[in-house]
């Protein structure tokens, strides 16, 4: 295993051992560092040490591993769920001091930000590359979008300063179509951006459906490292 597979694998387990509890209603992630959360969760529950666990997951690719360990797999629409969830762990591309992050690698930013919000915590876990100072220069912000809007959105984003993307993918031609039927495209910015107002602005543009910036959410992050330790961060807040 590569050293960063080292840490996305001890922030995913650790913060599952830490954090989930029998009965919890528990909000899946998206992605490799959310794969060992799900295989961690997995072993416990069917060890039966989590009891009354439910799960819901925030992609198919989510959902089918959640089967595959033989989880409770239910929706926010399950009766059980009504809505609500204890709690959500997750991967991020990037994340700052003050928690704020990327999310979308994988293009499931929509289904991850309903299920965040619907939580009442969010909690980070990713190796050390994903800690950063600034967001928006490095890791491409994702914003899923409805098709017929590609091109008069693309003008609207260059003009917040971006430089825009469509993201294309691999095992079919043309661009990624999420798991709900749209399209991405990727900004990059000349300079860090605001998280919370860049998220509010590229809300307002008709034709968004939702943008990979997670303002203000996350109440702790799991920064795995590789030699399989694990630092447990709280927001910073000057
Ligand atoms: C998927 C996500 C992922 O959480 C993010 O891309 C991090 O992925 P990984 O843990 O594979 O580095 O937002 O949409």
């Amino acid at each position: 295993m590569e050293a960063q597979d080292r840490g996305k694998k001890a922030a995913g387990e650790r913060a599952v051992v830490d954090l989930v509890k029998p009965g919890m209603k528990l909000g899946l992630g998206t992605g490799s560092t959310a794969y060992w959360a799900i295989v961690k969760t997995g072993e416990l529950y069917r060890a039966g040490k989590l009891p009354g666990l439910v799960v819901v997951p925030t992609s198919f690719d989510t959902e089918i591993q959640c089967q595959s360990e033989g989880l409770a797999v239910r929706t926010l629409a399950s009766p059980e769920v009504d809505g609500q969830l204890d709690l959500y762990l997750d991967g991020a591309d990037e994340f700052t001091p003050t928690l704020d992050c990327i999310k979308g690698g994988g293009a499931a930013q929509l289904q991850e930000k309903i299920v965040c919000d619907a939580s009442k915590s969010f909690v980070i876990i990713a190796d050390e590359s994903k800690a950063v100072a600034h967001l928006g220069t490095k890791f491409p912000v994702p914003v899923e979008i409805a098709s017929l809007a590609r091109l008069p959105l693309t003008r609207r984003l260059e003009a917040l300063g971006a430089k825009v993307v469509l993201r294309y993918g691999k095992g079919k031609a043309g661009p990624v179509v999420t798991d709900n039927g749209n399209l991405i495209l990727d900004l990059t910015f000349e300079h860090p951006v605001d998280c919370g107002l860049m998220e509010a602005k590229i809300q307002t543009l008709t034709g968004v459906i939702e943008v990979g910036l997670f303002a203000g959410r996350a109440q702790l992050a799991y920064l795995g490292r590789s030699d399989g330790t694990c630092d447990v961060l709280t927001p910073r807040r000057d």
